[in-house]
């Protein structure tokens, strides 16, 4: 009989990760395996009461019972905690000069309309318009054909069109662009305006209190992908929102903070510029 046949505080992680079969996938006994130690070390650290395990159990069957087709607790969780960032940093290390990606969100949808550059995106009349405007390059400057820019955006009132369904006109404030030669896009949205993630359920609660707020900093949202470039999840921010530095799930990049300037040619009250650099893949 070994020390560690038997469970004991000393020896939990081995106790644990002793059990797994030989002929596991390696990946998995790396990843578990870690798990476990350090599990049992945020345990030990801070001596965890079996009151706090009973309530840590309970948030996360509440975090369960949140999550349906529209809405992933779950992933609000990893946002606020900081995982999804870090998760996406250490998948995306960039050649120097790419564009930076930031945190997906749960907002984005699948199979929006294909429209013709410059086209308007904003469908319920509500909001500033403003007129987004760039290029799509590659590494050393050469602008890239047939790149597709999936965006989306919050209306003036801080809700996505699937938050309001019925009250918002379908696809408000979505559509796609692909690039021609010279890699030049433009289309018309609003000024976003910076509005608090879904915080009626147990990530709500949680960043209450912790004494955090659930904002985030107006952004416009881009999905771009090319067959020959890596694809690239990103937002552009609003320079000057109060919220730039504390946004609820850590997305703001330095690189990603733009300025709206304003215009006055006819509707559109706001210009903003923003050059995607692509690296290859
Ligand atoms: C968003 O920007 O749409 C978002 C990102 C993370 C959590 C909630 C919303
Ligand atoms: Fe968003």
């Amino acid at each position: 009989m070994s020390q560690i046949d038997y469970f004991t505080e000393e020896h939990s992680v081995e106790s644990v990760n002793r059990r797994m079969g030989e002929d596991i996938d390696p990946r998995l006994r790396q990843v578990i395996g870690s798990l476990v130690k350090h599990l049992h070390g945020f345990v030990k650290e801070v001596e965890l009461t079996q009151a706090e395990w009973e309530l840590a159990i309970d948030f996360l069957t509440s975090t369960g019972q949140m999550c349906d087709d529209k809405r992933q607790e779950f992933i609000l969780l990893s946002d606020t905690l900081g995982v999804s960032m870090l998760v996406d940093a250490i998948q995306h290390r960039r050649p120097a000069g790419a564009t930076e990606n930031t945190v997906f969100g749960p907002f984005h949808v699948d199979g929006a309309p294909e429209l013709p550059m410059g086209a308007s995106i904003s469908l319920d009349g509500k909001g500033e318009p403003c007129r987004y405007q760039g290029r799509v390059l590659d590494l050393e400057g050469h602008p890239i054909e047939g790149a597709r820019i999936d965006v989306w955006s919050d209306n003036s009132d801080g809700f996505y069109d699937i938050q309001q369904p019925g009250q918002q006109p379908e696809w408000n404030n979505r559509g796609v662009f692909v690039t021609a030669a010279d890699g030049y896009y433009e289309f018309i949205g609003i000024k976003p305006v910076s509005y608090p993630i879904p915080d009626d359920g147990p990530v709500g609660k949680l960043l209450e209190s912790l004494g955090r707020h659930p904002w985030r900093p107006a952004h416009m949202h881009f999905l771009l992908t090319h067959p020959d470039y890596e694809r690239i999840v990103t937002h552009t921010f609003v320079a000057g929102d109060t919220y730039l530095t504390s946004d609820a799930v850590f997305g703001v990049k330095d690189s990603l903070i733009v300025d709206y300037v304003p215009v006055n040619t006819g509707m559109v009250k706001w210009q903003t510029r923003f050059d995607f650099v692509m690296a290859p893949k």
